[in-house]
């Protein structure tokens, strides 16, 4: 991704005369120089997690920063907590999350949902004079952020959003998308990782290639931060936002980010007014002077707990550093492809992620027509009684969702061992079509 971390080619861990077996997997993670990290998370027994890249594992550390604010912070010392430790708690955060994305932490705010954030910044582009009143993104984006855009083209009474579709959920186009960027300038909206193929953008010179047609693109991080090595200068990004509840192990609901370039944010006001955003809310003036900063993208008061559960993760990504990890998960994103080469590719199964690993995040996709009861059938966990927990996206996507700070060799390999074992002794068969609220 930057020219920190290129770790050029991944060697192949398979040859044909030397099949995968469990003792090569256990060599692996012994030489694996993350292989500490994983002892600072929380594990349930017989299960091998690999849906990462939707909730996190819980960092044992968390579990006591939140008892210490519920008992001590918030039980104990109630308001007084407000001035000894929750209005400096975002800044910490804003200051871990620039080291982690290399940008300055005056550029970031920790808080809502990513697609609250999406809002109030494609909101407040609209309403600026940096670009033409134009929407447009593909048909990789994530739902949420296309729904955001089209409520706002209505809201603006301009052209809905223009989704630029690809043949193939595998890769964008990127001579069609630049195409149509030349085409309608203006605000253009991405998921850096697409969260079905694992498609990595090639960030920097769609930015460049944005820049130079007079648009700005809004880059959703949701699938990269915490696995991917971005650096938000170098990539020349101006706008910028995500989730850390996925590889930054921040937990369920656990606030989003917002980054904007420096320059530009003087230039945007939020559409929501609150007193969190204003220059100074502890005069409680009644007329709103929005703060010089980013703050003047908060609105009301932090979300406290979540902000407190978040930190631990993101200090284990910092101190396992995002070099190790991004190399890791080319390693081990690799090592998987491979094994499903070797035993899922005679099955039916499909790679619908791309083979390059500099062109792809932290999961593996497969496409089976079977995969929702394969997917159910390693939830369950029968076999060796060993659960398994992936994602099912539709219509019939498996994702293995790497996160290199827990997940260990020896876990992939079982996994596709099961998922083996699943189709040739047609365990599928007996699992129905049902499918949950959650998948
Ligand atoms: C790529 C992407 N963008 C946006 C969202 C929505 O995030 P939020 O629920 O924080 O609004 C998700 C949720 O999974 C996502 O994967």
């Amino acid at each position: 991704m930057t020219s920190r971390s290129k770790l050029s080619v991944v060697p192949p861990f398979l040859t044909p005369t030397n099949m995968s077996t469990i003792a090569q997997a256990e060599q692996l993670d012994v030489q694996d120089p993350l292989a500490s990290f994983r002892a600072f998370f929380q594990h349930e027994p017989n299960t091998i997690y690999l849906d990462g890249n939707s909730l996190g594992k819980l960092p044992i550390q968390a579990k006591k920063d939140i008892a210490n604010a519920v008992d001590k912070q918030w039980g104990e010392n109630l308001i007084r907590s407000w001035n000894d430790h929750w209005l400096d708690l975002p800044k910490r955060l804003e200051q871990k999350l620039a080291l982690l994305l290399g940008a300055k932490a005056t550029e970031l705010k920790v808080g809502e949902s990513t697609s609250t954030n999406l809002y109030k910044v494609i909101h407040a582009l609209l309403s600026s004079n940096l670009t033409a009143k134009s929407l447009l993104t593909d048909s990789l984006n994530f739902p949420s952020d296309v729904y955001v855009m089209e409520g706002l083209a209505k809201q603006f009474d301009c052209k809905p959003p223009t989704i630029v579709a690809y043949v193939h959920d595998l890769k964008a186009d990127l001579p069609l998308l630049k195409a149509e960027i030349k085409k309608q300038p203006g605000i253009v909206c991405l998921s850096l990782v697409s969260y079905k193929s694992a498609w990595l953008y090639p960030m920097k010179s769609l930015n460049e290639f944005a820049e130079q047609h007079n648009s700005i693109i809004v880059w959703d991080l949701s699938h990269a931060v915490g696995v991917v090595d971005i650096n938000l200068a170098e990539s020349k990004i101006k706008i910028a936002l995500g989730c850390t509840y996925k590889f930054l192990n921040g937990g369920p609901g656990s606030p989003a980010f917002l980054f904007i370039q420096e320059e530009l944010i003087t230039e945007l006001h939020s559409p929501i007014q609150g007193w969190f955003g204003h220059k100074r809310p502890f005069d409680f003036s009644l007329s709103y002077e929005p703060s010089d900063g980013i703050g003047r993208f908060d609105a009301g008061t932090p979300q406290v707990l979540s902000l407190v559960a978040m930190e631990a993760g993101l200090d284990l990504t910092l101190k396992a550093g995002i070099d190790a990890i991004r190399k890791k998960s080319m390693m081990q994103t690799s090592y998987l492809v491979e094994l499903i080469q070797e035993k899922l590719t005679p099955l039916g199964f499909i790679i619908e992620t791309p083979m390059n690993p500099e062109e792809r995040g932290s999961h593996i996709t497969l496409a089976h027509p079977e995969s929702w009861r394969v997917c159910k059938a390693l939830i369950i966990g029968k076999g060796d009684g060993v659960k398994i927990i992936p994602d099912f996206r539709p219509p019939q996507y498996l994702r293995l969702g790497i996160a290199p700070i827990y997940t260990r060799y020896i876990d992939l390999f079982k996994s596709i061992e099961r998922i083996e074992h699943i189709i040739l002794s047609q365990e599928y068969l007996e699992i129905d079509t049902e499918k949950p609220t959650v998948t």
